[in-house]
């Protein structure tokens, strides 16, 4: 079984960690601060999980998922995650992360953002639209009836089918988006952001996304 690093151990990264622990892998999380911080979660986790630093999660992790608050994935370990999936969580909300232009005005989405910081991983967009809470809730064996799906956006056709997998395993279908330049289509306020949805539903709404531009014209 693979070892999943995780930096960013807040409400998403805690509950993949829950996920990945009930599955199966062993985890090595982290946070911003220091390890000793989040010894009640290791606690929680048992004895497949320990708390490192993100640099350590990083070189730990077969996989490693990075799930911080957007503002600092410049602070995201390079050299360890070298030729690694990488799985970003994240999304941009300016009130928290200050503005971003490349992501203002839409030349970029925010994992080409963190794929440009770490020019040899391999970066895949997933869990970035599913409330934290519903990660343990949701997911259902492979070929349940109206299971919920999860999309994922990625560059690396080999990186997309192992977090697919890791997806499955989790009780999740997967719709790929495509490239990582077509993850805005699961962006903050479009359809497919936060609701549950099949998999057919997910396709239609991921069609259905508009730009924010497209929907200024739109209104005026
Ligand atoms: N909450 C949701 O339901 C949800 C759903 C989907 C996607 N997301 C996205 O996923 C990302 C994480 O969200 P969240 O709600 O889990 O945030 P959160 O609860 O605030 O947790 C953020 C985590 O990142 C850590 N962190 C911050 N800077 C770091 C750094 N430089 N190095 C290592 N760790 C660092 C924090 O550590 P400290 O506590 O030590 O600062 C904390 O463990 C965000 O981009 C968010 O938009 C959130």
């Amino acid at each position: 079984m693979a070892t999943i690093g995780l930096i960013g151990a807040g409400h998403i990264g805690s509950q993949l960690a829950r996920l990945a622990v009930a599955h199966g892998y062993d985890v090595v999380i982290s946070n911003s601060r220091a390890p000793e911080t989040l010894s009640a979660l290791v606690a929680e986790l048992g004895p497949r999980a320990r708390a490192a630093t993100a640099v350590e999660a990083a070189k730990a992790g077969d996989i490693v998922v990075v799930s911080v608050p957007l503002k600092n994935y410049r602070a995201v370990p390079v050299g360890p995650l070298a030729g690694k999936i990488v799985i970003d969580t994240n999304n941009y909300y300016p009130e928290r992360d200050g503005h971003i232009p490349e992501l203002d005005d839409e030349s970029t989405t925010t994992a080409e953002l963190l794929q440009a910081h770490l020019p040899t991983s391999k970066v895949v967009k997933a869990f970035n639209h599913i409330y934290a809470a519903e990660l343990t809730t949701d997911g259902q064996p492979s070929g349940a009836t109206n299971r919920r799906a999860l999309a994922i956006a990625g560059d690396d056709q080999d990186a997309k089918a192992t977090v697919t997998r890791l997806l499955d395993q989790f009780g999740f279908d997967t719709v790929d988006a495509g490239p990582l330049k077509e993850g805005w289509r699961i962006q903050r306020d479009t359809p497919g952001y936060g609701p549950r949805r099949t998999a057919a539903e997910l396709r239609r709404d991921l069609a259905a996304a508009k730009r924010y531009a497209d929907r200024s014209v739109a209104r005026s």
